[in-house]
C-alpha cells in the first residue's frame, strides 16, 4: 500500500483524518473491529484494558456533545488515560498559537489527539505537524470532514441493512456546509453503495459535487423515491453568509422529512440523522422518534466505532486480537 499521511508504509492506520484515500480493506477493518466493541458497553463492568497506559487528549476548538462524549467514552472503555481540554478556558485563548498548544502538550508524553476545529484543514495541519509518536484522529474540522461519524453511518447500516452494493442512501439537507455529508459520500463510493443521492435547494449543494459519483435531485418526492437509507442533515447557520434560504419554515414546507415524505421510500427504510437534530425545521418530531427512526442506536455505536479507531491505531495488537473484547 502507498504510504500518506494517514497510512503508514507497513499499510497501517497512522491517523485518521478523512475517509477520502482510504481503501476498503481499512474501512471495513474499522468496521469489523467495532463489531467486537458493541458488547462492552452491555457489560456490568465496561472496560477493556486495551489502552492501558496510553494518553489521549481531546482537544476540542469547537462545541460538542455526542462527539465529545462518545469519544471520552471510547477512550475511557479501552482503559486510556484522558484529557478533554476545553479550549475557551485554555491558553488558546490567551493567544497561544496552535503549534505552541500542540507542542507542550507533545512534551507531556501524549499519544493521541482528537481534534475537533472550526477551520478545514486543521487536523491535517496537526497531524503534519505532531510528534512522531502523535497520532490524529479528526471529530471534524470545518466543512471538510467527519470521519468518525461517516464510519459509524456506516457501522448503523452495515449492521441493520447488511451488504451496500444493494443499497440506495439519499443524504438530504445542507450539504454545501456539511463534513458529514462529505465524509460519507466517500466512505460509501469506497464501500461499493448502489446509488447515493444527494437532496436539496441549489444553494446549498456544492459546486461540481457530481464529480464524487453522486446524483442531485432539488425535489423531496424524486429524491426519496426507493431509497433504502435518508441521511438527514441539520442546516447549519452557524457557517452559512446569510440569504442562501427564505425561513425555516420555508425550508420545511420543501425540504422537511415528515411522514408523508418518509413514504416515498422503501417501507423499511432507515432514517438517520448526525445531531443535533432541528425538530420541525429539518425533521418533523414524529419521525425523528417513530419506527424507522435509528437515531439514537447511531449514537451508542459511535462509541463502539470511535473505540476501534482508537485500538486500530494506538494499540499494539493486529484488528483480529480486539476479538479479545467479547
Ligand atoms: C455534526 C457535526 O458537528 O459536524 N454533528 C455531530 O458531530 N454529531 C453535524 C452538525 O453539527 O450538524
Amino acid at each position: 500500500m502507498r504510504p500518506s499521511l494517514q497510512v503508514d508504509e507497513n499499510g497501517r492506520l497512522k491517523h485518521f483524518l478523512s475517509t477520502e484515500g482510504l481503501s476498503a480493506p481499512i474501512l471495513t477493518q474499522i468496521l469489523d473491529t467495532a463489531e467486537s466493541f458493541v458488547g462492552v458497553g452491555e457489560r456490568a463492568v465496561k472496560k477493556v484494558p486495551l489502552l492501558r497506559g496510553k494518553t489521549i487528549v481531546n482537544l476540542f476548538f469547537e462545541p460538542s456533545t455526542r462527539t465529545r462524549t462518545t469519544f471520552e467514552l471510547a477512550a475511557k472503555r479501552l482503559s486510556a488515560d484522558l484529557l478533554t481540554i476545553n479550549i475557551a478556558a485554555s491558553s488558546a485563548s490567551k493567544g497561544e498559537s496552535l503549534l505552541d498548544t500542540l507542542r507542550n502538550l507533545e512534551s507531556m508524553h501524549c499519544d493521541m489527539f482528537v481534534v475537533r476545529h472550526p477551520e478545514s484543514g486543521a487536523a491535517h495541519f496537526i497531524a503534519q505537524h505532531a510528534a512522531p509518536h502523535v497520532s490524529v484522529l479528526n471529530a471534524g474540522d470545518g466543512r471538510h470532514a467527519h470521519p468518525t461519524q461517516a464510519l459509524l453511518d456506516m457501522f448503523t447500516i452495515r449492521r441493520l441493512r447488511g451488504d451496500f452494493t444493494r443499497l440506495r442512501v439519499a443524504i438530504v439537507g445542507d450539504i454545501l456546509h456539511s463534513r458529514v455529508a462529505r465524509s460519507e459520500i466517500h466512505a460509501l463510493t469506497t464501500l461499493g453503495a448502489a446509488e447515493i443521492r444527494v437532496v436539496a435547494p441549489r444553494t446549498l449543494v456544492p459546486a461540481q459535487v457530481e464529480g464524487l459519483g453522486v446524483r442531485v435531485f432539488h425535489d423531496m418526492q424524486s429524491g426519496l423515491k426507493d431509497v433504502d437509507v435518508i441521511v438527514m442533515l441539520r442546516l447549519q447557520k452557524e457557517r452559512m453568509q446569510g440569504g442562501l434560504l427564505p425561513s425555516e419554515h420555508e425550508y420545511f414546507r420543501f425540504y422537511g422529512l415528515t411522514r408523508e415524505r418518509l413514504a416515498l421510500a422503501r417501507p423499511d427504510a432507515l432514517v438517520m440523522h448526525p445531531g443535533p437534530l432541528n425538530r420541525g425545521v429539518e425533521i418533523a418530531s414524529d419521525v425523528a422518534d417513530g419506527p424507522s427512526s435509528v437515531i439514537l442506536q447511531q449514537v451508542g455505536y459511535g462509541i463502539a466505532v470511535r473505540m476501534a479507531v482508537m485500538s486500530i491505531i494506538l494499540g499494539s495488537h493486529a484488528a483480529g486480537t480486539a476479538g479479545g473484547a467479547h
